[in-house]
């Protein structure tokens, strides 16, 4: 199959291939709003004249819909992904002189529920290839004071989660997903958030199923433990005024269980429109011999990635350039993360110092977000690859002031022999 062929299988002939000038947000949740606004409208409105804002029948319909779409028996839904994770601890009564087994190389709330709780944070180094939690350096780090493990199935791709269980089993720990950026995503044909013992799921605007706000939920198989979850959420009370436990505060909106409950049904389809995109990339990068260059994202065996993020390594400390650049032709991307929590100023007592944990640190360094959203045109992702393709041509003529001709740029993207530093 020749270059052309492969391009235009992935869009259509009428796009330019490359137009290093159209602007391309990172993310736009307008456009997955539209064609909803009717309907969201309406459920909003039907809460609004209800007078119910916290938790009630939305909210248990989605308690519903959620666990059956997670492959899991219960689910309690929660102020968010945040507040799912401070739960889930809470529920195993983790706190003062234990120790949690985490990856440093994930957003902060999964090591500042760790915090919260009083427990020690022990960071786990990460696996290259997919960005998260190497099994292999876990075992090591397992002490007496060892609780929980929380695997997080970052970027959308689900942990090594049978290495990860069979650890914990061995050493009764508890297994918490930080399945926040992953809902969907599925390992061996099982969905995330039913692949341990708890599961913690985010509903903020950017993620896969994103509400109008924060809201989150917790996923289980357990019975007892959800049980304990609806009382925690609701200050320990239960029957009103009576307090069996210290819990927190952490409902969902009544609104947000609405939104959610309209958006759910379509999740699917926008998961199998990001692994469109994925693949369209990769497509547009091979072509451009691109992958050469950069670290394309990888998918483990027996994987359901949704794509929450499209992350690519650009190694030999050209990724901040290349972001600066993208930045000036409008084109939206970001670091996730730049700092490995391993290294965060707040966890500085805890005693990690630069080269702790090498492959997050390279991580931290190396990686760029590049646009992935389910509503993302083929001319769009044109555009990016073709802004990257210009980043490195420049590069190697040594002029990163000038743009070359979007001719040549076209005739290169094209070419799928001829090298990007050529
Ligand atoms: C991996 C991970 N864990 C936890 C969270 C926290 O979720 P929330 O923002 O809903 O509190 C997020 C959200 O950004 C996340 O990406």
């Amino acid at each position: 199959m020749n270059s052309a062929s492969r391009l235009d299988s992935f869009g259509g002939t009428s796009v330019p291939l490359v137009n290093a000038v159209t602007p391309v947000p990172l993310l736009d949740v307008s456009r997955q709003y539209q064609p909803l606004r009717t309907e969201i409208m309406a459920a909003v409105a039907r809460v609004c004249d209800s007078g119910r804002f916290v938790l009630g029948p939305d909210c248990e319909q989605l308690e519903l819909s959620l666990a059956e779409y997670c492959h899991a028996k219960y689910a309690i839904a929660c102020a968010s992904g945040s507040d799912a994770l401070l739960l889930a601890l809470m529920a195993y009564d983790i706190g003062h002189g234990d120790e949690v087994l985490l990856p440093s190389y994930t957003f902060f709330a999964t090591a500042g529920a760790v915090w919260r709780t009083g427990a020690k944070a022990v960071f786990v180094d990460l696996e290259p290839t997919t960005y998260n939690i190497d099994p292999a350096q876990i075992e090591s780090l397992i002490t007496p004071a060892t609780k929980a493990i929380i695997p997080v199935h970052l970027y959308g791709q689900c942990a090594e989660m049978d290495e990860i269980n069979r650890i914990g089993k061995k050493h009764n720990l508890a297994v918490i997903e930080d399945a926040a950026q992953a809902i969907g995503a599925e390992y061996h044909g099982q969905r995330a958030g039913s692949l341990g013992d708890l599961g913690c799921i985010s509903f903020y605007p950017t993620k896969n199923l994103g509400g109008f706000g924060d809201g989150g939920a917790l996923t289980t198989n357990n019975a007892q433990l959800a049980d304990k979850l609806k009382l925690l959420r609701l200050h320990g009370m239960q029957p009103r005024y009576y307090h069996q436990l210290v819990g927190i505060n952490s409902r969902l909106d009544t609104l947000q269980a609405a939104v959610l409950n309209v958006k759910l049904p379509h999740l699917d389809d926008w998961s199998d429109q990001r692994e469109v995109n994925a693949k369209r990339y990769h497509a547009l990068f091979a072509a451009a011999g691109l992958d050469q260059v950069l670290g394309l994202p990888a998918t483990g065996a027996q994987r359901r990635h949704v794509w929450n993020q499209y992350i690519v390594r650009v190694p030999g400390g050209k990724r901040d350039p290349l972001r600066e650049h993208l930045a000036n032709l409008k084109i939206g991307t970001e670091i996730y993360y730049p700092v490995p929590l391993h290294l965060q100023e707040c966890f500085k007592s805890l005693g990690y110092r630069p080269g702790s944990l090498p492959e997050s640190e390279r991580a931290a360094a190396e990686t760029i977000a590049l646009p992935i959203f389910p509503e993302l045109t083929a001319a769009e992702q044109r555009a990016v690859v073709g802004a990257i393709g210009s980043f490195f041509r420049i590069k190697a003529v040594g002029n990163l002031g000038s743009l070359i001709p979007t001719a040549r740029l076209m005739n290169h993207i094209s070419s799928p022999s001829q090298g990007v530093a050529g």
